[in-house]
């Protein structure tokens, strides 16, 4: 509740009510904050939670993350943890550093607890986030995801050695890695769920740690269906449902206006479909892929239809945007009276 009436306000006038500018501004503070263990470890007090399963042969504290896009570049690492989360993914990375779209790119949509962004991978590329992973002082204590994506300058046919250059900096790194092949905010990305691409790539990268991939909510079912059979064929650890979406459906009327931007729209007005694929990729798999279920989760009930929908563990991001650190903190106590979407 002090989130909401007394930190949200603030953090929401920051730079004029420039979204990004309140990003950063809380991204210097989480990375200040983590190299304060007192600081660690009251917040950990009052928000970690421990509710462990293992997926994918990778044991989580409990089963909420936070979403790629949040902390792209790794600057806060141990801040995640502390405010409860039980896993992280960081990214998505690119193999070149790269700006990412002109500002502004990221809109909040207040009435509709959704956001748009258009931010296009703006991040520092992957050997900066390798330097960074290598530095840290101590282990995360939760699992780390990195998401990898393709750089712009990159085109579609090279994307395979595009990402495997990304996987090779990184692999010492991550305990799983979320092939981003769903972003709209670069041109042509989303072709990749493509069999044939979709195919090339896993062939790469599947190995070593387990590879996840991140899907698209726009995608029909039979795309889908297509998409999960490369990823059985070939070995993917799991598919992470879903990334933002194209669609416009079920904004506020307030939000309608904002709604004209350009980008991937997340938040609640998401929530229906990222369930509805969630529900399809455990019904057609018959629950052998572990679901990541992420998509409009803004409180413990829209979690626990997730779960009950087939996912394993979720995620969130614009969540934790409008509701803060307590809402991981009841998502992970809830978490652990629905567990039907745990494979056996
Ligand atoms: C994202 N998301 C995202 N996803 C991804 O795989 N790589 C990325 O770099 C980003 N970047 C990003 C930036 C911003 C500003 C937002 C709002 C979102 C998508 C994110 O991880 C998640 O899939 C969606 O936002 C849906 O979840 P929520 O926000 O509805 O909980």
């Amino acid at each position: 509740m002090i989130f909401e009436r007394v930190v949200r306000p603030a953090l929401f006038r920051i730079g004029q009510g420039d979204a990004e500018s309140a990003h950063e501004w809380t991204l210097r503070r989480l990375s200040g904050l983590s190299r304060q263990p007192g600081a660690l470890a009251a917040l950990r007090a009052r928000y970690a939670v421990e509710n462990p399963r293992t997926v994918f042969g990778v044991c989580f504290p409990n089963p909420v993350g936070l979403a790629a896009g949040m902390d792209k570049d790794g600057h806060a690492l141990p801040a995640w943890p502390a405010l409860g989360f039980g896993f992280v993914e960081v990214g998505t990375v690119t193999a070149h550093a790269q700006p990412g779209n002109p500002r502004p790119r990221l809109f909040r949509l207040p009435d509709s607890t959704a956001l748009i962004n258009r931010m296009g991978f703006n991040n520092a590329g992957a050997a900066a986030l390798a330097d960074r992973l290598a530095a840290l002082p101590r282990p995360l204590g939760v699992p780390l995801g990195i998401s990898l994506g393709k750089s712009k300058v990159t085109a579609l046919d090279d994307a395979v050695a595009d990402y495997l250059s990304s996987y090779r900096a990184l692999r010492g790194h991550g305990d799983y890695f979320a092939v981003n092949v769903s972003s709209p905010n670069t041109p042509g990305l989303r072709a990749l769920q493509d069999r044939d691409h979709l195919d090339a790539l896993l062939a790469a990268l599947v190995g070593e740690k387990p590879v996840l991939v991140k899907i698209a909510p726009d995608l029909t079912e039979p795309a889908i269906a297509d998409l999960l059979a490369v990823c059985l064929e070939r070995g993917a650890a799991g598919v992470i449902a879903t990334n933002t979406t194209l669609g416009r459906d079920g904004l506020a009327a307030g939000d309608v206006a904002r709604g004209a931007e350009t980008g991937g729209l997340s938040g609640r007005p998401l929530a229906a479909r990222a369930r509805e694929v969630v529900s399809f990729v455990h019904r057609e798999t018959g629950g052998a892929l572990p679901i990541i279920g992420v998509g409009g989760i803004v409180d413990p009930d829209d979690a626990a239809r997730m779960f009950d929908a087939g996912a394993s563990l979720v995620q969130l991001y614009s969540g934790f945007v409008y509701r803060g650190p307590g809402l991981v903190r009841a998502v992970a106590r809830a978490a652990g009276r629905h567990r039907t979407g745990i494979p056996a």
